[in-house]
């Protein structure tokens, strides 16, 4: 049966009628059109349809949507601010840090969490906080430079 769910998606108030047992993921891609989030292994651990809710990574194929009522959801559409990539998108972008780009709004999403707690990682963390995001196409080299890039850029304030 058909609940009201309310939630915060992208900085706007949503609310939905919707099965409260369907996916977040589901919800996203085929009642809100947001297609940006990744369907990829669908059982937690790939990591391709990573979400933030309150700020924190969320696999969206592991989620009910009735747990996110009251929460705020970030998707990648909701990152650029006036037409403007934010700096990690930016940073993938400049390192061409993707090849299909399947793994990579999971990737950036995990990356603007991490970067939140731990603003000047070193390396060996980026590649511990990134461990759990796979990426087929093996493009972890140049995610690793965007996310360095990428911490330096929002200390400087951009
Ligand atoms: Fe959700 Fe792989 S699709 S973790
Ligand atoms: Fe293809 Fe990562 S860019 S899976």
């Amino acid at each position: 049966m058909e609940e009201t769910i309310r939630f915060k998606l992208n900085g706007k108030k949503k609310e939905l009628q919707t099965d409260p047992a369907n996916t977040l993921i589901w919800v996203l891609r085929n009642e809100l059109g947001l297609t940006g989030t990744k369907w990829g292994c669908g059982t937690g651990f790939c990591g391709a349809c990573t979400v933030l809710v309150d700020d924190e990574p969320v696999r969206s194929c592991s989620v009910p949507v009735s747990d996110i009522a009251g929460k705020k959801v970030t998707t990648i559409e909701g990152l650029e601010k006036n037409g403007k990539l934010h700096p990690v998108q930016q940073a993938f972008v400049d390192h061409e840090a993707l090849q299909c780009g399947f793994c990579t709004p999971g990737m950036i999403l995990t990356t603007v969490s991490f970067l939140k707690k731990n603003p000047s990682p070193t390396k060996d963390e980026i590649i511990e906080a990134l461990d759990e995001n796979l990426c087929r196409c093996t493009a972890h080299v140049r995610i690793i430079d965007a996310v360095l890039d990428a911490s330096g850029k929002m200390k400087g304030g951009k």
